[in-house]
């Protein structure tokens, strides 16, 4: 009787090797390898080619492929339907993956009471909380969130035996990470257990056409935790991100089979649940500050505008090296900007500490920010307010090349009319953006054209 065999398998990259080793064949990351159990393979005809075990079938051409068009759920989270494509799609699968207390179970809580609501079939299965506990958070939320059926379990087989009898149209199962199947050794949250947990969902998902939310943890780093295949497997994986202390977050798709990466949907987390944020362009500007160190991005959130506040702050330091700290921006992006500026533009912070922020929380990772941060820590250098004695708060956009060179970037006539439609000007933007923009084919010359001033102090 062939007995089960034991793999280790590499959490990070999901290669395979027989026996425990301190550092992976396949990555070599280390200490990634976990142990999992195999049941045992099929036992092949001896002495003869192995002949295959399965049934050959016949494949179709594609035209004749019977295309069944889904109708998409309606989740009633306008900024969740838009990220999503338009809607859930019926059989699909969607790993939803955020920090902790981020908001995942209030948003999935959220979409199921509105479907719910809507008349769908809805289930909530959680392996993180008791049913109490979703009772509630459901308490706070608007719609039918009392109404959602929920399953307090941690059980796979239980699940899976649920779900086949309930036939939900929707489906959230709160985390992928608790939910433990018996007949693997590992412990719930380990590699195999995530991916045998994903796999068996999956089937069911399709079989039945069950539209599954599944949330996942993620890693200190913020990519999702468990294996890679997790997101092979999943039609679309979200992204939920903000800082909790903040009240913005934002939703962004980094893989979705039914619709465009490109959406972003913002969200902010009150006493009533996730609020959609559809204004925000005017909340950042309306609480943009005009002091130095300020600057309106005119940034794009996947395929929609966005006007943000980048700050900056230069202050002398007691630290060698100084420090660069950074919010919403990537930190190297920032050591470019500070070589730039002080190599092609004359701005040179020295060894002052320097700290960019975007306010709200917002993160912006696009080399359209470069230009607002070149400008705010300019402003903050010279303790000048962008734009002078100008009506009017300045906005900008454009990538820092490294010869001081303003690049263009993606979608300027979009950035433009946002500017415009919330009174911004004049909107300092690279050579060919047009659309009345002041246009500056290099650092300086945006300089020149957004503190026109003379330089009245230095920080460091
Ligand atoms: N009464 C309330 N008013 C406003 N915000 C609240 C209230 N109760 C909870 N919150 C917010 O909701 C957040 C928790 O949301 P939620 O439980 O949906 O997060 P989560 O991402 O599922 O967290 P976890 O990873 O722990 O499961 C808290 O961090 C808090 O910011
Ligand atoms: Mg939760």
């Amino acid at each position: 009787m062939p007995r089960p065999t034991t793999v280790h398998v590499c959490s990070s990259c999901g290669a395979e090797a027989p026996r425990w080793l301190g550092q992976c064949p396949g990555c070599g990351e280390w200490n990634t390898l976990v142990e999992e159990t195999r049941a045992p393979a099929p036992a092949a005809g001896r002495g003869r080619s192995p002949a295959p075990a399965g049934r050959a079938v016949k494949p179709v051409p594609l035209s004749s492929v019977r295309a069944v068009q889904h109708v998409r759920l309606q989740t009633g989270i306008g900024e969740l339907d838009r990220v999503l494509g338009g809607g859930l799609v019926p059989g699909s699968l969607v790993l939803i993956g955020g920090s902790p207390g981020i908001g995942k179970s209030t948003l999935t809580s959220m979409a199921l009471g509105n479907l719910q609501g809507a008349g769908k079939r809805t289930l909530y299965v959680s392996g993180e909380e008791s049913a109490a506990q979703i009772r509630l958070r459901a308490e706070r939320l608007p719609g039918a969130a009392l109404e959602v059926p929920v399953l307090a379990e941690t059980d796979l087989e239980t699940v899976v035996a649920t779900l086949d009898a309930e036939r939900p149209e929707v489906c959230v199962i709160d985390s992928v990470q608790t939910l433990h199947a018996a007949d693997l050794t590992s412990a719930a949250g380990s590699v195999g257990q995530v991916r045998e947990v994903a796999d068996r969902i999956t089937r069911l998902a399709k079989a039945r056409d069950i539209a599954v939310l599944l949330v996942g943890h993620v890693t200190k780093e913020g990519s999702l935790a468990g294996p890679r295949v997790l997101e092979h497997l999943v039609d679309c994986v979200l992204q939920f991100e903000g800082e909790r202390e903040r009240t913005y977050r934002t939703l962004r798709a980094l893989k979705n089979r039914f619709g465009s990466t490109n959406d972003v949907g913002v969200f902010e987390m009150r006493q009533g649940g996730l609020v959609e944020v559809q204004d925000a362009s005017a909340r950042f500007v309306g609480e943009a500050t005009r002091a130095p160190g300020s600057a309106v991005l005119a940034a794009m959130e996947g395929s929609r505008p966005l006007l943000v506040e980048v700050q900056a702050l230069v202050s002398p330091s007691e630290l060698v090296p100084p420090r660069r700290v950074v919010n919403g921006i990537d930190r190297n992006r920032l050591a470019l900007v500070l070589a730039v500026l002080g190599r092609h533009a004359g701005v040179s912070v020295g060894s002052a500490d320097v700290f960019v922020n975007v306010a709200g929380g917002v993160r912006v990772d696009e080399p359209g920010a470069d230009l607002a941060v070149a400008l705010a820590v300019a402003s903050a250098v010279r303790g000048l307010p962008l734009g002078g004695d100008s009506p009017k708060p300045v906005a900008c956009f454009g990538e820092v090349g490294l010869t001081g060179e303003l690049r263009s970037v993606g979608h300027a006539d979009r950035r433009l009319a946002e500017a415009r439609k919330f009174g911004l000007g004049p909107v300092i933007a690279p050579a060919g953006s047009e659309g009345g923009a002041t246009e500056a084919p290099t650092l300086r010359a945006a300089l020149r054209a957004a503190l026109p001033q003379q330089p009245r102090a230095r920080a460091a």
